[in-house]
């Protein structure tokens, strides 16, 4: 059993109010509160270790570089990497999504195919978009049904040996499904395809583990975790990162320079170039710390309980509908009211204190299917109480008295 009082005091901003309400903060599908740990070692780092990564002899780099290496590490065991080297720091998802598809340029032809799923958020479709227009390959879109769950028929009749990569989301951002992503995997391998999960919204509730997926590339945030903004992992596949071609060029990233020819450092650094996030890449050391010590089983059954009971009051509201009702799913609720605009709901609640997101969740593909402008989505994490969704159903109903 957690004690959510205790958890919930770990989180300075939670205690706030925000128009003149307790701020009840149900956005954590688009970033994750940070605990007051997690704010201190960052500004920790400032004040005691600041210097540049792998770069100088002197004391302050050598304990920098040592930090962040550790952090690494722990990120390493965290996903169940084989290697630390095929951990990546990137600046969040999307950039590692962008650092394959790059890759990907000089690998694909036009005769290829990449499967994308129809429940990927943007950051995940145009990357691969742009790619197949670079290279001349296809794009093909693994269809869902009207629970918001991909359709594993339809996956099987798209994929071929023409198929080089496929790439879905472990967790959908605008329904909360969780996609069955290990059987994806096998039947990509089984045509010879790479996969690259998009393992954003899945971090902040599971911990992914990488080896027994057997993906090619892991991708996801460190902002939704309870890290800084700015930091993210790519992880990759040794062989697939020793085939794919840098991504930025830069210091950091060579091991010799001439103007004739420049030759590329070994895994990590060939993919970092430049001075990363260096505060930010350590203390997403710190918050996976903080998350594992409070435990991501005991994360999974509570998420779950506020799952289930935030379902059960909101289908009270009479002429509410909630988009994503497959039965595998984590703790978000996407949902709409008859004849009013997710929008205004969204702001009136907003004068309340809570906070959710509203509009296509940069999943348009979804809300076009659904033949919707958009979903209300309460996103709830660890921190979150009962009764502050029960504070979110009134200012719901108060909100559709005033715009009925
Ligand atoms: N991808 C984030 C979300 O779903 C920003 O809100």
């Amino acid at each position: 059993m957690l004690d959510i009082q205790k958890i919930r005091a770990d989180f300075p901003i939670l205690s706030q109010t925000v128009n003149g309400k307790p701020l009840v903060y149900f956005d954590n599908g688009a970033t994750s509160q940070k605990p007051q740990i997690v704010i201190d070692a960052e500004v920790k780092y400032y004040q005691e270790i600041n210097a540049n990564i792998h770069r100088g002899v002197h004391t302050l780099s050598q304990l920098a570089t040592d930090a962040y290496e550790i952090s690494r590490g722990k990120v390493k065991v965290h996903i169940n990497a084989k290697h630390a080297y095929e951990v990546l720091f990137t600046s969040g998802t999307t950039h590692g999504i962008n650092l394959v598809t790059n890759g990907f340029a000089s690998i694909l032809k036009p005769s290829d195919e990449v499967i994308v799923s129809s429940l990927e958020h943007h950051s995940n479709i145009v990357p691969w978009q742009m790619l197949c227009e670079k290279t001349g390959a296809t794009l093909k879109v693994i269809p869902m049904n009207e629970h918001g769950e991909l359709i594993l028929e339809e996956f099987d009749k798209i994929l071929s040996e023409k198929t080089k990569v496929v790439t879905v989301n472990h967790i959908s951002n605008a329904l909360g499904i969780i996609n069955p992503i290990k059987s994806i995997i096998d039947k990509a391998h089984a045509v010879g395809a790479a996969v690259l999960i998009d393992g954003a919204q899945a971090v902040p509730h599971l911990k992914p583990n990488v080896q027994e997926l057997d993906c090619d590339f892991y991708a996801f945030s460190g902002h939704k975790m309870c890290g800084p903004t700015g930091t993210g992992i790519l992880y990759g596949k040794e062989e697939w990162l020793n085939k794919l071609p840098p991504y930025q060029g830069g210091g950091e990233m060579i091991k010799e320079v001439t103007f004739e020819k420049t030759t590329y450092a070994d895994l990590p650094h060939k993919f970092e170039a430049g001075t990363p996030n260096i505060a930010g890449g350590i203390v997403l050391g710190t918050a996976i710390d903080y998350l594992n010590n409070i435990g991501f089983e005991n994360i999974q059954q509570y998420e779950h309980e506020l799952l289930e009971y935030a379902t059960k009051r909101l289908l009270e509201i009479e002429g509410l509908r909630i988009y994503g009702t497959g039965k595998n799913k984590a703790s978000v609720v996407s949902f709409n009211i008859d004849g009013i605009h997710p929008y205004d709901i969204g702001s009136i609640i907003d004068k309340l204190g809570i906070a959710v997101r509203t509009g296509h969740h940069c999943a348009q593909p979804i809300m076009n299917f659904f033949c919707i402008p958009g979903t209300i989505r309460a996103s709830f994490s660890f921190y979150n109480t009962k009764e502050e969704i029960d504070a979110m159903v009134e200012a719901v109903k108060k909100a559709q008295t005033m715009l009925s």
